[in-house]
């Protein structure tokens, strides 16, 4: 039985995958996002057949079974349930292992969709009503005060308010549109871990925890949207969790309008913000791989994290050294061992690479490290391109992981436009900062 559902599975472009620790069958279907088209009414046609089978199939999950389904945003994958049913989105907390204390974002594939979750005297202020024009559907989620008669306390985790985005990826609407209910959806991980942007992410990690993953391929931005709370009554739009869309978009859109756009702990603090879970990192661990995470930040790089003296930086052999030693596997290095597994994630063009790209960091003589060292490099987005930095960077920790090196560095970038996100996220996976002198 188990041998022909698999040819069957095979012949429509499924993957089975089920391991010893299974509780159950995880089936991958592939999508293909150029098949799926949307009408001026909202309805979608989708011309690949495997494509329309494995979206009835992820919808009858959500409506039918009530049950999650993994799917494709264009920022991260996502694990989704219909946000109008309190037991299926109780799964997703359950499957991810999230406190219960965190919210979630609710995902929708039209105006209508929006408003039937807000309170029916509720008029969208003009400041969103423009952000929504400029970004909908896209990496964008606004908080929005919730009508309680309709979202469950479980989506907002009490909150008075919902956060909400349309996203744009084609795979996501369509199965929005097709469930025809409004989607609860976290990144689709284990709670702590770096959020996936491959299919095969979350096979890794979800594997016989979901019955279904929508395959439509690596996710474009490749960290989360923006969360933006505008409801407070200055009226200025608080960046909660900066993301896809950037600070310096959301300027350019209400410019001349006097509204500011204030990131928390770059602005503004907020103290019971920081008490409550309601942006990621404040309250629990984030992004973070089981390697340890350390994040090397140059001291001419601009940030204003650079307080130190340039003469107290050690360069990059010392800093390096230094490192590795206090490792748990430092012994590993030593002359007769295993080399130390380095995963480095940096900007192909920059000066630390160029630096750590010199022999003498391979080690183990006396002009270089004390222990020796096996790199796996793998490229940032060059120091122009910090877009690029933000689709990598989740793939990066992940692969390197996955890899099972010892210890992963991340180059930190300047912190304008997406470099603002990128920072955000290995910050909070780093277990430390580490200052070197290029
Ligand atoms: O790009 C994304 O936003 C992805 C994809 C799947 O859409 N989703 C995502 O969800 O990143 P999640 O759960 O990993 O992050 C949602 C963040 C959480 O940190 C949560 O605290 C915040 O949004 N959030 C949700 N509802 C909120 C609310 N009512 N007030 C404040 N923050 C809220
Ligand atoms: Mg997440």
């Amino acid at each position: 039985m188990q041998a022909i559902r698999r040819l069957l599975n095979r012949l429509v472009g499924t993957r089975t995958l089920v391991t010893a620790a299974s509780t159950m069958e995880t089936r991958v279907l592939n999508c293909d996002p150029y098949s799926i088209t949307f009408s001026e009414d909202g309805s979608v046609s989708i011309s690949a057949p495997d494509t329309e089978f494995a979206l009835r199939t992820a919808s009858e999950i959500l409506t039918k079974d009530k049950n999650v389904v993994v799917f494709p945003t264009e920022t991260v994958y996502g694990l989704g349930a219909s946000a109008l049913d309190p037991s299926a989105v109780s799964l997703i907390y359950s499957t991810k292992g999230r406190p219960s204390d965190n919210p979630l974002i609710v995902h929708i594939s039209s105006r209508a969709m929006l408003q039937s979750l807000l309170p029916p005297s509720y008029i969208i202020p003009s400041t969103y009503a423009k952000l929504m024009d400029a970004f909908w559907p896209g990496p964008l989620t606004l908080l929005f005060p919730a009508n309680p008669d309709v979202v469950p306390s479980i989506v907002t985790a009490g909150h008075p308010t919902v956060a909400v985005r349309e996203p744009s990826h084609p795979v996501a609407r369509a199965l929005i549109a097709l469930a025809n209910t409004p989607l609860a959806a976290p990144s689709a991980n284990s709670s702590g871990k770096p959020s996936p942007t491959k299919a095969e992410h979350v096979a890794a990690d979800l594997h016989g925890r979901v019955s279904l993953i929508l395959d439509g391929g690596a996710c474009d931005v490749g960290l989360e949207s923006t969360v933006v709370d505008g409801l407070a009554a200055d009226g200025h739009l608080r960046v909660l969790r900066p993301g896809g869309v950037t600070v310096e978009d959301l300027e350019r859109v209400i410019e001349g309008s006097g509204v500011k756009v204030l990131v928390h702990r770059r602005d503004y603090k907020d103290e019971q913000q920081e008490a409550a879970p309601t942006t990621p990192g404040m309250k629990y661990r984030h992004y973070a791989p089981r390697s340890p995470v350390y994040l090397l930040m140059q001291t001419n790089s601009g940030s204003t994290d650079s307080k130190l003296g340039a003469e107290k930086v050690p360069s990059v052999r010392e800093a390096i050294t230094s490192l590795l030693d206090q490792l748990p596997c430092a012994a590993v290095g030593e002359a007769g061992a295993r080399p130390v597994k380095v995963g480095l994630l940096s900007c192909p063009d920059s000066p630390l690479t160029a630096a750590l790209g010199t022999p003498e960091y391979e080690g183990g003589d006396e002009a270089g490290l004390r222990v020796r060292v096996e790199w796996s490099r793998r490229a940032l987005g060059a120091l122009g391109e910090p877009s690029v930095t933000a689709r990598v960077l989740f793939d990066g920790l992940i692969s390197l992981d996955q890899e099972g090196v010892d210890v992963i560095l991340v180059e930190g970038v300047e912190e304008t436009h997406e470099g603002l996100a990128v920072m955000n996220r290995v910050r909070k996976a780093a277990a430390e900062t580490v200052w070197v002198r290029v």
